[in-house]
């Protein structure tokens, strides 16, 4: 890569950005009250020097405030998977807030059991409960790890990413130790008192963390979305399964992201047995909302403990967790939205958007590779495709990738702001796919010369 070029085209770039976006740039600069100028600090991960600020977004399109509509392949980086405000989710949402009332009224509806039914149906697991994220649905999956299993710590993958989950903020350091992540705000105590940390794909080392006796539940995604896509190895999953079995460690599958694989993520889609289920984000449709799921046998340890208080101060809930709008928008995006038919043509526009990546890295020769999860599919600075987080990590180029994101935004497509994360939605076409080839291939045409 010419380090030169690149560094002026992402100086071109990022001016073109400030010419085509004078309101949000206005916006941005005036907010004097915000931690960080913005409503949460992570939208500063920016391509540019100031974000984009959204007016209006429907199906698979976004218009920001200065008039410029955009294809949208970060939908939300994930929580819109269903698309910007399907119109079956706004009834409901509507009907439930407006005309019924009662968002929180601290009883339950009948959509949740509507919602655990096809929860069951998708994931396998029997029993469901509700939080508002998908963090908080790990936080809870963890205590109840700990609390049936009687053993302290977590493990995770190194370049895992769980929500802000304190126990899973680790990764394997370059002496091959455990470690805290770097820029890790604010621990509540050293991470390896709460946590162990394996490579994914490497079982030797998960084997040799088990033997410890003392992790109550392996928290994993079935492949690794947050540092890139990371595929699971042949034999790796299964393994994942009979070593947590053999060492009495619950498995804990965090499909928030993985999702994306089918209607019933990865664990479906690969038959997978885990012992408790996360998740979050695209289920509500973009109202909050997250799940847990349990075994049935898992469910009956747990409720026959006269010494957890799972219906008060035990540490496990949240007021507004399993409220009837976050209950209401859930059934409707399950019900109508990201239904099977959905799924099926989700991965279809993923394939075709893959193919096309992979046609303009290999027009132009570059060392880069393509991985796809069912509607997600994203592109790494680096071939072949790393194997583990460490090795994804690595290949990041955080000016390279702020130049692709800003080129593409100027030409009217959004990523994730996170790495090269595209994911379809029901809403997107064929079209939008192709705009974003013929884009990107340009793009690589301007970086080679
Ligand atoms: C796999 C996974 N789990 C959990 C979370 C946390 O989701 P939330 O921030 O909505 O709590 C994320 C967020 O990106 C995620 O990717």
């Amino acid at each position: 890569m010419d380090r030169t070029r690149l560094h002026h085209l992402l100086a071109r770039e990022s001016a073109e950005a400030e010419r085509r976006n004078p309101r949000s740039k206005a916006a941005y600069d005036r907010a004097e009250h915000l931690f960080g100028r913005v409503p949460m600090t992570w939208m500063n991960k920016t391509a540019g020097a100031f974000p984009r600020y959204l007016d209006s977004a429907r199906g698979a399109r976004v218009t920001d405030v200065d008039g410029h509509e955009y294809i949208d392949f970060c939908l939300g980086d994930t929580g819109a998977m269903a698309g910007h405000s399907p119109a079956v989710v706004a009834d409901a949402v509507g009907r439930r807030y407006a005309e019924l009332g009662g968002a929180t009224a601290m009883l339950p509806t009948e959509d949740a059991e509507w919602v655990g039914a096809e929860l069951t149906r998708r994931f396998g697991l029997a029993r469901w409960s509700f939080s508002l994220t998908a963090t908080d649905a790990n936080r809870w999956a963890i205590r109840l790890a700990r609390a049936v299993t009687g053993r302290p710590k977590i493990l995770v993958n190194s370049y895992c990413y769980h929500g802000s989950v304190d126990e899973s903020l680790i990764v394997v350091g370059p002496d091959g130790r455990g470690t805290a992540r770097e820029g890790n705000v604010g621990a509540p105590c050293d991470v390896t008192l709460t946590s162990r940390v394996a490579e994914f794909n490497d079982l030797d080392r998960l084997e040799r963390e088990l033997a410890h006796g003392d992790v109550a539940a392996v928290l994993m995604e079935p492949a690794l979305t947050n540092i890139g896509i990371v595929l699971p190895e042949a034999g790796y999953l299964d393994g994942v399964r009979e070593l947590t079995r053999r060492y009495g460690t619950l498995l804990i599958n965090d499909e928030t992201h993985t999702f994306s694989a089918g209607p019933g993520g990865c664990t479906a889609a690969w038959d997978l047995e885990p012992d408790l289920l996360t998740i979050g984000k695209a289920i509500g449709g973009g109202i909050p909302a997250g799940a847990y799921g349990l075994s049935a046998e898992l469910a009956d340890r747990l409720l026959g403990r006269a010494d957890l208080d799972l219906v008060d101060m035990g540490g496990v809930g949240g007021t507004l967790a399993g409220n009837a709008l976050s209950v209401a928008a859930t059934r409707a995006t399950l019900e109508h939205v990201l239904t099977d038919d959905a799924f099926a043509g989700m991965a279809k526009l993923s394939e075709r958007f893959e193919a096309g990546v992979r046609a303009g890295i290999e027009a132009h020769g570059l060392p880069w590779s393509v991985a796809r999860l069912g509607a997600r599919t994203e592109y790494r600075f680096t071939d072949p495709a790393p194997r583990n987080g460490t090795e994804s990590a690595a290949a990041a180029d955080a000016e390279l990738e702020d130049f692709l994101h800003l080129y593409l935004a100027n030409r009217g497509i959004l990523l994730t702001p996170f790495h090269n994360m595209a994911l379809m939605c029901p809403d997107t076409t064929e079209a939008d796919v192709d705009t974003h080839t013929e884009v990107f291939a340009a793009a690589l045409s301007e970086l080679t010369g």
